[in-house]
């Protein structure tokens, strides 16, 4: 069993090491914010992720897993200190490298005997020698024996299923200048049983930048094969399950609807672009992909404007404002720029999430207003909005919601709903990139 160190306790940080302590391992969290220490010893947790409380629950109560906001009684006696601090968007477009910069210099002024130093946020190509500098250069000069290497094992966790993704990896990404620390670091993965691919630190880097822009170029790729399928009557949907059938292919990341949102394919897809364009590359797919992602916003609003003939003064119903399912996460949401929109061309809407609400109340426009559930926010709606895939909203009393609206129009942002369906229960039902059943 290995001790270990986790500095940051947001989604990668929290996740990782509990998951860490869940394999036996002794972890502690770090983290400089007291209130979310303060809560995270108290057994509240700062985020919503599906079973994390459950198991932070339990390898805290096993005494596996401790929270600190001191770095003396963190980094000391930890063979491996992992960075998984927040990597904000910067206001050019680039990573803001602040609290990484902070987290590796503390480190290197904490540390004792030989530290593995392991990168998991998600930071710009040469980070890592840029940590391995900065530790470096913080280095006491006494005792003489502190040596260090630093390792880059980027994280592909999931918000809302990011305990499974921990426990059950499609692989695992080390990249090292020193090959030993990356094997040792492989051994702290070995029970978890999946495929482990050693590399240098700036390929292990561009290994997580180039995985989420593949998928975020999926994502935008079906937006626009959705676009095409409303322009020329055919179905996105059936479109992307025969694209998917066939191996090369494959079927995940195909959905089409209101584009992606998130901490990470937005800020990671601009990151690679504004580093491509800072080497002289020209990243014109990227740029396209970003594009496309917001057009896929505007053209669900678009719709609803050609449908209801203007939405100035109309009720609108929101089932979802959480960026995917279960989660409270929204960033980037593609809820924020729908409503805002909405509210900006004089609709007035209301607005149901089973768990963003308190997110999202701060940073939806004051006008906007909550309800406690998917039937409160349609009554008197003259359209109601789909705009997160929430489980709940799959097996909802539609004739209850139709009965209750002023019209019965439904716009689905996810492609959730069947359209016969919906229109056999009565609804002007409208999706993206499938036909309109008459
Ligand atoms: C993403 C990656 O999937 C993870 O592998 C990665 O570790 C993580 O970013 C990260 O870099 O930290 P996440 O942002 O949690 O994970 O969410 P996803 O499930 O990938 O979904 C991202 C967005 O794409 C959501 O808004 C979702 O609604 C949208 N999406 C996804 C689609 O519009 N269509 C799809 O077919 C799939």
């Amino acid at each position: 069993m290995s001790n270990i160190c986790v500095i940051g306790t947001g989604y990668v940080g929290l996740v990782t090491g509990t998951c860490f302590a869940d394999l036996g391992n002794e972890v502690t969290c770090l983290d400089i914010d007291e209130n979310k220490i303060a809560g995270l010893k108290r057994g509240e947790l700062p985020i919503y992720e599906p079973g994390l409380e459950e198991l932070v629950k339990r390898n805290r109560d096993a005494g596996r897993l401790k929270f600190t906001t001191d770095y003396t009684q963190a980094v000391p006696g930890a063979e491996f200190v992992f960075i998984a601090v927040g990597t904000p968007q910067g206001d050019d477009g680039g990573a803001d490298l602040r609290y990484v910069e902070v987290a590796a210099a503390s480190i290197a002024e904490t540390l004792q005997g030989h530290t593995i130093i392991i990168n998991k946020s998600t930071v710009p190509i040469g980070t890592g020698d840029w940590v391995a500098g900065i530790v470096e250069r913080h280095l006491p000069t006494t005792p003489h024996n502190l040596t260090f290497a630093v390792v880059s094992n980027p994280e592909f966790l999931r918000e809302g299923s990011a305990i499974g993704d921990f426990q059950v990896p499609d692989r695992v990404v080390l990249g090292s200048t020193d090959r030993s620390a990356a094997e040792r670091v492989a051994e702290l993965y070995a029970p978890v049983r999946t495929s482990i691919i050693i590399t240098d630190l700036r390929t292990a880097e561009m290994i997580k930048y180039a995985s989420n822009a593949i998928l975020a170029t999926r994502i935008s790729f079906i937006n626009e094969i959705s676009q095409i399928c409303d322009a020329l009557g055919a179905d996105v949907k059936v479109v992307a399950e025969g694209m998917g059938q066939d191996k090369r292919i494959g079927s995940q990341f195909l959905q089409a609807g209101i584009g992606y949102g998130g901490s990470c394919f937005p800020k990671d897809v601009k990151a690679l672009a504004y580093m491509a364009e800072a080497a002289n590359c020209h990243p014109q797919l990227l740029l396209a992909v970003m594009d496309i992602n917001q057009d896929a916003r505007r053209f669900f609003v678009q719709k609803l404007e050609r449908t209801l003939g203007s939405v100035t003064g109309r009720k609108i119903g929101v089932w979802g404002l959480a960026f995917k399912p279960n989660t409270d996460d929204m960033r980037e949401a593609p809820s924020l720029d729908i409503i805002s929109a909405l509210v900006r061309k004089g609709a007035e809407v209301k607005a149901f999430d089973p768990v963003a609400t308190k997110v999202a109340k701060r940073l939806l426009p004051g006008a906007v207003e909550y309800g406690n559930d998917p039937y409160e926010v349609v009554v008197g709606a003259d359209a109601v909005l789909l705009l997160t895939e929430w489980n709940e909203f799959k097996g909802l009393d539609f004739e209850r919601v139709r009965n209750s609206m002023a019209q019965p129009f439904l716009f689905d942002g996810r492609n959730l709903y069947d359209p016969k369906e919906m229109k056999r229960l009565g609804f002007t039902y409208r999706s993206v990139g499938r036909p309109v059943v008459h």
